[in-house]
């Protein structure tokens, strides 16, 4: 039997240095008119040195901890979904467990593209579900423009950097917080190709003084990609909601991953949606892959546009390709 599961806290944190359009038309050929128009993407934050992924997760998880009430000693578990740990080895999980003040945790980095957050979600559920006591921290931190290539327009303007936290417990009568009705998750590695990093890879090494090449860093084939995000994340909602027997009428929020404006407007429209339940901060944030969906989902806790008792519905899509839904109560 599922032990079902509640979000205690949430939390974020964004590097503090926000790029702008206008910036960015200085480094390469685009317009402020061409990004707004065809991602809705305003500004970005990107990370200096110093804030790391494993830095950027710290403060977010020190938000979600206080909101849950909980001391960092609490922690049984810790998840971090990333593609951008601050190394290879050590995963993300264990400098973030380091610079927690804690030892003897389980850690692990779960990599899932921009579905990391409720890929890790689901690796937190099935953990309570085999220990009810545990009480899992789930990070989801990028630094997306680290493997950001700054001389290709087509995809630099899209990314930002940032962080999400949740602290995870199974649920008891009582307590405040989102309860994780169901989630749902798919993949399909044929179409990796099309959204990809290689560059560093055991298939891709690098040897001592190679040259950086264009590999290093996000590629994507955009128009492609686009599709395959709104289809896929309209047809797992769209499970999701009739397996639990959830009329669309039902949902107070749809929250989207925030990858570009109009794939939550495409989504939004095919689920029937209407844009005013619809959370958007892409304009702010651009794609902050794993990040996006923590971000959002704290950001709309924190402004009141997720109310208490509120019905959301959550959809993610990314590279692998990796994709899901989750339906939360708050
Ligand atoms: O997080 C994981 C999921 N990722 C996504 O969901 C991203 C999915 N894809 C997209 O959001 C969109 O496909 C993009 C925003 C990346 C691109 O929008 P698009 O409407 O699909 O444009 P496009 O790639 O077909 O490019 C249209 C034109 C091209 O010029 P030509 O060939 O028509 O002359 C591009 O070279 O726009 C050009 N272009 C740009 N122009 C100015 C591409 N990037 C830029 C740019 N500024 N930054």
């Amino acid at each position: 039997m599922k032990a079902q599961c509640i979000i205690r806290g949430l939390g974020l944190k964004v590097p503090k240095k926000v790029v702008s359009n206008a910036d960015l038309e200085k480094l390469v050929e685009t317009s402020d008119e061409w990004i707004v128009t065809r991602t809705g993407i305003r500004t970005r934050c990107v990370a200096n040195a110093s804030e790391t992924c494993s830095e950027l997760a710290l403060a977010a998880a020190g938000q979600a901890l206080d909101q849950a009430g909980m001391a960092a000693e609490d922690l049984t578990h810790i998840v971090v979904g990333t593609f951008s740990a601050d190394y290879v080895i050590p995963s993300a999980a264990c400098v973030l467990e380091h610079k927690l003040g804690l030892k003897n945790r389980v850690a692990l980095d779960v990599s899932a593209a921009c579905s990391g957050f409720l890929y890790s979600v689901e690796v937190a559920r099935g953990l309570i579900a085999l220990h009810p006591e545990s009480r899992v921290l789930v990070c989801a931190s990028e630094i997306l423009t680290s493997r950001t290539n700054w001389e290709d327009r087509s995809t630099c303007v899209l990314f930002g950097d940032g962080a999400g936290a949740a602290v995870l417990t199974a649920d008891a009568p009582g307590l405040a917080g989102g309860r994780i009705i169901d989630l749902l998750l798919a993949s399909d590695g044929s179409l990796g190709d099309l959204l990809s990093v290689k560059g560093g890879g055991s298939a891709a090494p690098y040897r001592l003084g190679d040259r950086v090449g264009e590999e290093f860093f996000a590629q994507m084939m955009g128009r492609e990609v686009y599709k395959h995000a709104v289809r896929n994340m309209t047809a797992i909602s769209q499970d999701l909601l009739a397996r639990n027997r959830v009329h669309k009428d039902d949902l107070d929020v749809l929250l989207p991953h925030q990858a570009n404006l109009r794939i939550i407007e495409a989504v939004g429209r095919k689920l029937d949606i209407p844009p005013e339940k619809v959370f958007v901060n892409v304009d702010r944030y651009g794609n902050t892959s794993a990040a996006s969906v923590p971000l959002a989902l704290t950001e709309a806790r924190q402004t009141g546009f997720i109310k208490d008792g509120d019905l959301v519905l959550v959809t993610t899509f990314g590279g692998g390709f990796t994709w899901g839904a989750a339906l939360i109560r708050f």
